[in-house]
């Protein structure tokens, strides 16, 4: 089968390359699912799980992307939940093979059903977007209904997710991200938006919660906005930013079937716009992910025609 494998770190998305893999089988509790559609996000190659097993051993080369949408084709020893022929969409585990691929062996339990009305493309744009949302909203922020956000990158994938699970859980939304990212972010229910290269992110006063999906600077800078009893969470990388009185909290999304529901069920009674950018081939899959000009929404990679 194709797939999409990265061999060393320094290399980052440019290392990518298109090769041969055997087909892989299905492991006590696995499925083995004929992959659709394949996303992907590139902090993956940033976190050890790229590169080794849980046990710390190299696992190189390793096949990238790990959101998903496509059919089960063979069930493990002993799985059920899942039936041959079902239409699925999930996270596969970080420190085994991804998506980017034809074929992938993964714990069902990190698959939800993919209901027929939503289409593979559509599925596989929502396991990371929509679970690190979720997560960073209800679970590691707890957001309540009245409180302000802070969503940075609110027109990027991610961040359009929080912006609009934010607003519908009854939060005033505050946006950020590039000039020409304005009214995108209106769009997808920010009430404000902060442009980060020329308006002062300090004006919009405190808020309860941030959202970072950028670091570094911006972190820091929003981690001074939050309120007593706040909390900054981030899913870019080590949160050095402390909140004066508050929480701060880094975490990587993982699977979880009854949230994966929750969003397909928003996604189809129209409470949540996708946002995908592009939709590339796995032949075409290095250039897309490597883009020579920028690029705005989420990246798929449709496996099957
Ligand atoms: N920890 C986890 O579990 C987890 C899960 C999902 C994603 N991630 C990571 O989170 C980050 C966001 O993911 P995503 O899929 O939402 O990416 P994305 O679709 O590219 O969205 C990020 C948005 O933020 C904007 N942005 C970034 N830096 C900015 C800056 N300095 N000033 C203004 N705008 C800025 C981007 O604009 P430009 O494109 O112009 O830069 C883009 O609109 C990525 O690094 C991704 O790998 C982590």
């Amino acid at each position: 089968m194709k797939a999409i494998v990265v061999t060393g770190q320094a290399a980052a998305t440019a290392g990518m390359k298109l090769v041969e893999r055997p087909e892989p089988q299905a492991a006590i509790n696995d499925v083995v699912v004929q992959v659709h559609a394949s996303g992907f996000v590139p902090t993956e190659l940033a976190w050890p799980s790229t590169w080794t097993d849980r046990r710390g051993r190299d696992r190189t080369p390793s096949i990238i992307g790990h959101e998903l949408a496509g059919v089960v084709i063979a069930l493990g020893y002993g799985t059920t939940g899942l039936s041959v022929g079902q239409r699925v969409f999930g996270l596969a585990d970080w420190h085994r093979d991804g998506t980017l691929t034809e074929y992938v062996a993964m714990e069902a339990r990190n698959l939800a059903p993919l209901p027929g009305d939503i289409d593979f493309t559509e599925g596989a744009s929502l396991p990371i977007s929509g679970l690190t949302a979720w997560q960073g909203l209800f679970q590691h922020g707890r957001l309540q209904p009245g409180q302000s956000v802070l969503a940075h990158g609110a027109a990027g994938a991610v961040g359009s997710m929080v912006t609009q699970l934010a607003r519908q859980a009854g939060a005033y939304v505050i946006g950020t991200g590039r000039a020409a990212d304005r009214q995108k972010a209106l769009d997808f229910g920010a009430k404000e938006f902060v442009d980060l290269d020329n308006d002062a992110l300090e004006d919009v006063g405190g808020v309860d919660l941030v959202l970072d999906v950028i670091g570094g600077d911006i972190q820091k800078r929003s981690a001074r906005l939050i309120r007593a009893g706040g909390t900054l969470v981030s899913i870019v990388g080590p949160t050095e930013a402390r909140p004066v009185d508050g929480l701060a909290i880094d975490f990587v999304v993982e699977s979880d079937r009854a949230q994966l529901g929750e969003i397909v069920q928003r996604v189809r009674d129209g409470r949540l716009r996708t946002n995908i950018g592009t939709v590339a081939t796995l032949d075409d899959a290095v250039a897309a992910f490597n883009p020579t000009e920028r690029r705005a929404g989420k990246t798929i990679i449709h496996v099957r025609p």
